[in-house]
């Protein structure tokens, strides 16, 4: 089927009490992983490219790889700018086919931070493009957060409420603790504030930086709002860990299907284990 807009699926999440997996894609295998997990699953999906995947594949590429996945499958797949903080590359997305785009305006100061996503909202609607903004620092697991810092990083309810009442994006990103990347420690999330904040704003929370949280605290999260859930470095983990193994098995291997095809597989597995947690199986 065509791709279909973040906004609807985030409505039927809503009313289900369940989240979205948003998935990172690279390539064609982790394209195929995801549409492949969601189809064994019977689950709605959301695959996402960050502008690092961009460069790296090309957004001919992408958009090809992600409407082919689509158009052959029966679940609704949305195809979704992950981090875009550049506007003009937005706009060439929301141009050239996604169906949803994130404008990460997290390091600029409130104000610019609404006044720019205010204006990616108002182009995108005219296109029935889904917007997610950012508000607050999520940042990545490199980033050592002392306790102080946490307060001040983390997002303030108020500032997200006035933040979507101006907007009125289709889903917030909300930073609570989780960081992108691998986790050093256990990441521990603030769900007084994540629950303050799903009380305040009128659109879902989406959790970035999921890869490594415990599954107890994502049910929490998704019992406290969260719709969408970003999941990038559990994929490349088993994927590259796949490709590992098989080279380790058989060093002097030379067929690349041989050693993608069990990424493929090992990535489709999580990916799969991640759509049941998220309780969006069976949801399509
Ligand atoms: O949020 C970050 C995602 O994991 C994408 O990472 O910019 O290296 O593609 P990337
Ligand atoms: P992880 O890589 O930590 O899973 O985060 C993914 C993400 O938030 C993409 O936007
Ligand atoms: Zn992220």
């Amino acid at each position: 089927m065509a791709l279909v807009p973040l906004a609807d699926l985030l409505q039927k999440a809503d009313q289900g009490g369940y989240a979205l997996g948003a998935f990172n894609c690279n390539n064609m295998e982790i394209v195929q992983s995801i549409v492949g997990a969601a189809e064994a699953e019977s689950a709605p999906v959301i695959i996402q490219a960050s502008q690092g995947a961009i460069k790296y594949a090309g957004l001919n590429y992408i958009i090809a790889l992600v409407r082919q996945a689509a158009d052959g499958t029966a679940v609704p797949v949305v195809l979704h700018l992950d981090h875009g903080t550049s506007f003009e590359q937005v706009m060439q997305c929301i141009r050239f086919g996604f169906t949803s785009v994130m404008y990460d305006g997290s390091s600029l100061p409130l104000e610019e931070n609404i006044a720019r996503t205010k204006k990616v909202v108002e182009i995108a609607r005219v296109f029935g493009v889904s917007v997610e903004a950012e508000l607050g620092r999520i940042g990545g697991t490199e980033d050592d957060i002392s306790v102080r810092d946490r307060d001040a990083l983390f997002t303030d309810p108020s500032e997200a409420e006035k933040f979507v009442a101006e907007t009125d994006v289709d889903a917030l990103a909300v930073a609570i603790g989780t960081a992108h990347g691998q986790y050093k420690g256990e990441p521990e999330l603030d769900f007084a504030r994540l629950e303050e904040i799903n009380r305040r704003i009128s659109c879902p929370v989406v959790l970035h930086g999921s890869s490594g949280v415990p599954d107890e605290s994502i049910t929490r999260a998704i019992e406290l709002g969260v719709r969408k859930i970003n999941i990038d470095t559990n994929i490349r983990e088993a994927f590259v860990g796949a490709m590992r193994e098989a080279l380790n098995d058989k060093p002097a291997e030379i067929d690349p299907r041989k050693v993608l095809g069990p990424a493929r597989d090992a990535a489709t597995e999580v990916i799969r284990k991640k759509i049941r947690l998220f309780g969006s199986s069976g949801k399509m």
